[in-house]
């Protein structure tokens, strides 16, 4: 099982056997409150009609074909839908069947296209410190936990890593963009000017929010400065938006959010609202003629998935947008951000909470650690919660929480104080 303690699951194991809108049922018969939207990714809400009825009608109609060489409308009609829903410049989409995919697609992209250019040279890829890419080897070289790295190195060479753009001493309890942290981008200002020649770097990549870290927002101006620079040295940036892309933040794209269009977006989860796997990555016109230079009896892009563009996938991920666009759902997280910013707040001055950062539908609340045992008061606090029936993520002791955009202010409030009430009870 995927980052589970698989001895501490048999001792107790979660099994759940059906979900409809907010709510899991679970194998013993309990309603379960989603207030992680299965992972991230489930934005619409669980067993939507629509989306279930085109994965059944698109599986009696072409169960499958490969995109290798050839390919099936839906594949088209998708990357057009999504090409328009990305922000401008963003017009090509290569699909795969997942983020981590969608990542390393990226990361090979961003190189070839430097190739293409003759600028080969530029291999190096500069991430940030918290930041979760996927499990492939590229993301994984990339990524900035310490523990999901520690066992399996040496990685990718090429890799610089700036500061997280936070700082606790001055932006704690905040909602939405904190004020200060713009300065951040002087690292990387520095890091061209010093250690890396900017010949060298290939792009910059960022999850505009930073999500499985613990939910930090960007602060005001980092993302524009972040732009700024890499067009000066003629580096791509890259938005991992695989959380915050599908109205997470109330935008379709956190790009679009935050207004800071990137050269190569990555997305997937709130793509399908999770009911098949998809991931994809969508590049500016700019980086897509620049592979379009090769001899035209050349495959362009050596790169592909047995299911890039699988035809399930691609029928879920229609009927997900049609959902999103006739259920207003990317304009409902901006009517309930508010809300529930006021709900997480109010858990400041509970009992171990040392910050709580917001913004659109998401979540992170840090608890202070028990000495010696950092993560098991997370672990207990969850445990509690599921008990409770309502389900939270937990990266040791910080809460990361994003449920659909159904959540009524009800839920919301059940949602907080289930969790008030047993950090008060918690030691
Ligand atoms: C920002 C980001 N990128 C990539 C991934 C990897 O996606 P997947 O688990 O679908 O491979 C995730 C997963 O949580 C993610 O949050």
């Amino acid at each position: 099982m995927p980052f589970t303690p698989q001895r501490a699951f048999q001792a107790k194991p979660r099994i759940f056997t059906s979900a409809q809108g907010m709510y899991y049922r679970t194998q013993d018969g309990r309603e379960v409150l989603d207030s992680i939207a299965g992972l991230w990714c489930v934005n619409a809400g669980h067993a939507q009609p629509a989306i279930v009825k085109a994965i059944q009608a698109q599986a009696e109609r072409l169960d499958f074909v490969s995109s290798f060489s050839m390919s099936h409308p839906p594949a088209f009609e998708l990357a057009s839908r999504l090409a328009a829903l990305a922000p401008g410049p963003l017009n090509h989409v290569f699909f795969s069947n997942s983020g981590s995919e969608a990542v390393d697609t990226a990361l090979k992209i961003a190189r070839g296209y430097h190739r293409a250019r003759g600028e080969g040279g530029r291999t190096r890829f500069i991430s940030r410190a918290k930041a979760y890419h996927g499990m492939g080897w590229g993301g994984l070289s990339v990524s900035g936990l310490a523990r999901h790295r520690r066992d399996f190195g040496p990685f990718l060479p090429e890799v610089a890593h700036l500061s997280l753009p936070y700082d606790p001493k001055v932006s704690a309890f905040s909602q939405g963009l904190p004020d200060s942290g713009a300065h951040f981008v002087d690292e990387l200002v520095a890091l061209l000017a010093t250690t890396h020649d900017p010949s060298t770097i290939a792009a910059v990549i960022v999850e505009p929010v930073t999500g499985s870290g613990g939910v930090y927002p960007p602060p005001k101006g980092y993302l524009e400065r972040l732009r700024a620079v890499c067009d000066q040295h003629g580096i791509l940036l890259i938005f991992d938006e695989v959380i915050t892309g599908f109205g997470r933040v109330g935008a379709p794209f956190a790009a679009q959010a935050f207004n800071v269009t990137p050269d190569i977006m990555t997305c997937a989860k709130g793509m399908t609202n999770g009911a098949v796997p998809m991931g994809a990555t969508i590049v500016s016109d700019t980086v897509y003629d620049a592979f379009m230079t090769k001899p035209a009896d050349q495959i362009e892009l050596p790169h592909g998935y047995t299911y890039s563009a699988h035809p399930l996938a691609c029928a879920a991920a229609l009927a997900t947008l049609d959902v999103y666009r006739e259920q207003a759902l990317f304009e409902r997280v901006g009517k309930m951000a508010g809300v529930w910013a006021k709900a997480a707040h109010k858990l400041r001055g509970a009992r171990h909470v040392v910050d709580i950062r917001t913004i659109g539908l998401l979540a992170g609340i840090d608890l202070s650690p028990r000495p010696g045992a950092a993560g098991a008061r997370g672990t207990e606090v969850n445990q509690a919660c599921f008990d409770q029936g309502v389900l939270v993520r937990t990266a040791g002791d910080t809460f990361m929480l994003s449920p659909p955009f159904l959540i009524s202010e009800e839920e919301i409030d059940r949602l907080f104080s289930t969790l008030a009430a047993i950090l008060d009870k918690t030691a």
